[in-house]
C-alpha cells in the first residue's frame, strides 16, 4: 500500500483542475515521504487554534514520541485515519497502552488532531479564495 509510486510531477496541475483530489493527492504523496506527515505552517495553525502554547517544537517532539511509541503493536496509523475530535480519546486510551506520561500523551494529541485536521481541513495560512467576495471595498460601496 506504501509502495505507490510519488505522484509529486503530477501534483500541481492535477490539484488545480479537480481541487477534489487534493486530499487524494496529499495521501499519495505523504506514502512517499518517510514517517507521519511533517509539521507544516497549517499543522501548527491548527494546533495553537485549540493549544496556544503548542509550538513547531512541541510539535514535532510530538510527532517524533507517536513515531516511537504508536508503532509498536500496529502498523502507525494516519492522523487522518481519524476525525480531530476523535483523537483525544484514543490517544488517551493507546498512550495509557504504550506507557505514556500525561506530557506525552498530550504533544502527540497535539500533533495528531493538529495533522489531522491539516489533512482533512482547508488550510487555514493560506489567502482567501480570491473568486469568493471580497470582505471589505472602499471604493465600490454604494451607500447602503
Ligand atoms: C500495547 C499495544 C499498543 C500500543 C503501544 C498502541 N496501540 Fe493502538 N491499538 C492497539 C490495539 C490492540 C488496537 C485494536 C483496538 C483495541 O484493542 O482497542 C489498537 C487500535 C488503534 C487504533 C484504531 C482504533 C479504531 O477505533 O479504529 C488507533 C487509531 C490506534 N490504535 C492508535 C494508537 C496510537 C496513536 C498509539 C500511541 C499513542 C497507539 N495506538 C499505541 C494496541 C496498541
Amino acid at each position: 500500500m506504501r509502495q505507490r509510486a510519488c505522484a509529486s510531477t503530477l501534483a500541481p496541475w492535477l490539484t488545480r483542475i479537480v481541487p477534489g483530489l487534493t486530499l487524494g493527492l496529499g495521501l499519495v504523496l505523504t506514502s512517499c515521504r518517510v514517517g507521519p506527515p511533517p509539521v507544516t505552517p497549517a499543522v501548527v495553525a491548527f494546533a495553537r487554534a485549540s493549544w496556544p502554547q503548542a509550538t513547531p517544537w512541541s510539535l514535532e517532539q510530538g510527532r517524533e514520541l507517536f513515531m516511537e511509541r504508536c508503532a509498536r503493536c500496529h502498523g502507525l496509523p494516519r492522523p487522518a485515519s481519524q476525525a480531530p475530535r476523535a483523537w483525544p480519546a484514543l490517544v488517551d486510551n493507546m498512550g495509557n497502552r504504550a506507557g505514556m506520561t500525561r506530557e506525552e500523551k498530550s504533544v502527540v494529541l497535539q500533533y495528531l488532531a493538529a495533522a489531522s485536521k491539516a489533512a482533512l481541513e482547508p488550510d487555514p495560512t493560506l489567502e482567501p479564495d480570491p473568486s469568493s467576495p471580497r470582505p471589505e471595498t472602499e471604493t465600490e460601496s454604494s451607500g447602503y
